[in-house]
């Protein structure tokens, strides 16, 4: 679908990049030849998925992440070591399924770790002297859950609002550098967090699940090629926006 030196000469920083959608557009960016920094806590699997990718020069970071402070030191680190990059994807995060009534602060810190303090990190580092190229594009994780209520879903669907919001002044904030700041609002995506989502569900509710997407339950190369797409040349005008690839979820 891409041309495979559509990216050469270039370097991602892609967290989540060990599994799911992360590891998939890790995937597609090393075979449209960009370099890929992939990050992921567990170093096995982060080190098997680097493994797969074609090219080289690939850089396995092993890192936990969930404070904005934290994760722009580390960003900032990784752009002085490898050299300033020239998009971010950020796919790090996690499910949660609870109901408010038995929510607490640990599970509104769980959601808002990953999916948004570091992404508002790695923004912050992005801003700083060295980190990015200017005419680089950040592209951050969402979901339909940012815009469409469910049962259970309170603290995660405001995580992912807050990304969005966020993207929305990003890109204003980054514009004179040229840099763009999207967002992608996913539908229900066959990864390993889906398989734990739905694990255990009656097929009936699968099958209910999968038809409240007009074209079912997408696939994890359907979210790499909007990534490829929105940090790659072709999204040279795209910014502040929230991209839906949900396979018709939203529009009902
Ligand atoms: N799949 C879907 O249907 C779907 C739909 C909408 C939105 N999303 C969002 O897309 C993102 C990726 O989902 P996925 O389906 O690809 O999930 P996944 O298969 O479970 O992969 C999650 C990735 O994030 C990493 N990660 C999780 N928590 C982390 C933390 N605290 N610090 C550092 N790395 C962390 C994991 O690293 P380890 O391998 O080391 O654990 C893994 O690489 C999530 O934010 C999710 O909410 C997914």
């Amino acid at each position: 679908m891409f041309k495979n030196d559509l990216l050469a000469g270039q370097r991602f920083l892609i967290t989540g990049a060990s599994s799911g959608l992360g590891r998939a557009a890790a995937e597609l960016i090393a075979a449209c030849g960009g370099q890929v920094l992939g990050a992921g806590r567990n170093a096995e699997r982060l080190q098997a998925a680097i493994a797969s990718w074609s090219g080289t020069g690939h850089v396995a970071c092993v890192q936990e992440l969930g404070n904005a402070d934290a994760t722009a030191d580390w960003a900032k680190d990784l752009a002085q070591q490898h050299g300033p990059l020239n998009g971010i994807f950020h796919a790090a995060g996690t499910e949660l399924l609870r109901p408010i009534r038995m929510s607490k602060q640990a599970q509104f810190d769980e959601a808002f770790g990953s999916a948004f303090f570091a992404a508002a990190g790695l923004a912050r580092a992005a801003g700083q002297k060295g980190v990015m190229v200017d005419g680089g594009a950040l592209v951050f994780m969402s979901s339909v859950a940012g815009s469409a209520g469910k049962v259970g879903m309170a603290a995660y669907s405001a995580s992912r609002a807050a990304v969005e919001g966020m993207v929305r002044s990003l890109a204003c904030e980054f514009a004179p550098r040229g840099i763009r700041v999207n967002a992608i609002a996913a539908g229900a995506v066959q990864t390993p967090m889906h398989d734990r989502i739905t694990q255990g569900a009656a097929q009936e509710v699968v099958d209910a699940y999968a038809s409240s997407h007009l074209l079912g339950f997408g696939e994890p190369g359907d979210i790499a090629s909007a990534v490829v797409y929105l940090l790659g040349p072709a999204g040279r005008w795209i910014t502040g926006t929230t991209m839906a690839v949900d396979g018709g979820y939203l529009c009902k």
